[in-house]
């Protein structure tokens, strides 16, 4: 009998499957396309004598210990609910089916509840790392029930990623709580990713460096503060030439960010309840320009496209970015905090941050700082005021300020960067400008506003 059964042979099934069969697992497997089983299998090699490949999923279902976990790794939406209708006759009370993909945490929660009903138990699983991850140790966020949890604790610390010896998964709160919380990893990957865009750029068109030396740059931000999965891979990236053509390979590439919808849903849930991540914003809405090939070509055409040289250093650029990526965490967290109230999940974010720390797109050396500020006593919960935070931010925002304001002076767009900045200084005001937003609401509406030391709903001279 297998322990795990894995739905889905694409290319984050495979690799999950690959991982627990290495760690000594049994694994059932099936996919839609039943022809992709045996290939998949014979590939396997070595590993194929722990793998069971199924045409049929009652025989797939049949072959799983009790109660069952069943993982699907399908794309999420219509294709999930069409899965839980065919599986839920197959299956008895204590079984567990997860869906490991990214998936709409609103939808997780009503999946939970509709199988709750038939007392089988749903799990929103947020898997990181891409394929390699899936693989070799991913990083891997849980939603659901304690007895799911029970079930897949020893196989899912098994595969997982390590930082140290943690293994970089846990049961974070039930239902929606996984998907969430990689909803949100992934609109931090976004603006962590624009603002690293943002820096290319500046060195690119302010400075006139190649890509090589920009590649070069940021192998060097690799080895100290800034170290992390992302700077990596766009230091490598940056070194490649296209064998096609002998030019620097992102030199072919189109300027068009794609996006499947994660970095959009971490804001649409952020402003539903209340919050506001101005970088991920900033981060989908420059995803959504460049999108806009032609039109930006033809407005270049029109109005133009210069941008003055820069006179940045690469110390400055540096703080800047750290700067940036704080505040882009410091949000991030801002939004689990939300959900966590709205949702009463009581998330730990010390944990997520160290579930982050390996195996995941946005793994850095700041999260083992995070995590740590979490720990402890944080005041109003704020990230920016733990007292190691307090002291990077004020090393590092004079460079941000100064990059920002020589980008937005030579005509170079920093939208992440800059509202990074925005953020930060709206934050340290205790008295802000709302004030007049709430004169002007009550002007033409008589919309009322709070006053200063008293209580209750007023308005102002101007209705007497
Ligand atoms: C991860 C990634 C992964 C995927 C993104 C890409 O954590 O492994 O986030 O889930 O690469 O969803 O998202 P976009 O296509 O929206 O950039």
């Amino acid at each position: 009998m297998a322990q795990i059964g894995i739905y889905g042979l694409g290319t984050m099934g495979s690799a999950l499957a690959l991982n627990m069969a290495e760690k000594g697992f049994e694994v059932a497997v099936t996919n839609r396309e039943a022809s992709w089983i045996d290939d998949f299998i014979t590939e396997a090699g070595p590993l194929a004598g722990k793998l069971y490949g199924h045409s049929s999923l009652i025989k797939f279902v049949a072959s799983l210990d009790t109660p069952r976990v069943i993982l699907f790794m399908i794309p999420s939406g219509a294709p999930m609910d069409a899965m839980i209708e065919r599986i839920i006759p197959l299956l008895e009370p204590g079984d567990t089916i997860i869906d490991g993909g990214n998936a709409d945490f609103h939808a997780t929660r009503r999946r939970a509840a509709q199988l709750s009903d038939k007392n089988l138990h749903f799990v929103g699983m947020g898997v990181s790392g891409g394929e390699k991850g899936a693989r070799h140790g991913p990083s891997m966020m849980v939603g659901g029930t304690d007895h799911s949890w029970a079930q897949l604790k020893p196989i899912l610390r098994a595969i997982a990623a390590r930082f140290d010896d943690d293994p970089c998964v846990d049961h974070l709160g039930p239902d929606g709580a996984g998907h969430f919380v990689k909803t949100v990893h992934n609109g931090i990957e976004y603006a962590d990713m624009q603002a690293i865009a943002e820096v290319y750029g500046l060195q690119r068109y302010g400075a006139s460096h190649t890509p090589a030396e920009i590649g070069q740059m940021f192998a060097r931000w690799d080895n100290g503060r800034l170290k992390s999965y992302l700077v990596e891979i766009t230091a490598k990236a940056l070194q490649f030439d296209d064998p096609k053509t002998g030019h620097p390979a992102v030199d072919v590439i189109m300027d068009a960010a794609g996006q499947k919808g994660t970095g959009r849903w971490t804001v649409v849930e952020a402003v539903r309840m209340g919050q506001s991540a101005n970088m991920i914003e900033a981060a989908v809405g420059a995803r959504s320009w460049s999108s806009e090939k032609e039109t930006r070509l033809k407005t270049q055409e029109i109005i133009g496209g210069s941008r003055a040289s820069l006179d940045l250093s690469e110390d400055t650029l540096l703080n800047a970015f750290l700067a940036a990526r704080i505040l882009n965490y410091a949000q991030g967290f801002r939004i689990l905090a939300a959900a966590s109230e709205e949702y009463d999940w009581t998330l730990d974010f010390a944990r997520i941050a160290q579930v982050w720390r390996a195996g995941c797109i946005i793994r850095s050396a700041l999260l083992d700082d995070i995590s740590e500020a979490f720990a402890n006593d944080l005041p109003q919960r704020q990230l920016i005021l733990a007292p190691r935070f307090v002291e990077l931010l004020a090393e590092t925002i004079p460079a941000l300020r100064e990059t920002v304001a020589a980008a937005v002076t030579g005509g170079h767009a920093v939208p992440a960067m800059s509202a990074a900045l925005a953020w930060y200084d709206t934050m340290r005001q205790g008295y802000g400008t709302a004030n007049i937003i709430q004169a002007q609401r009550d002007f033409f509406g008589y919309h009322g506003f709070g006053r200063l030391g008293e209580e209750g709903k007023h308005h102002g001279p101007w209705w007497d």
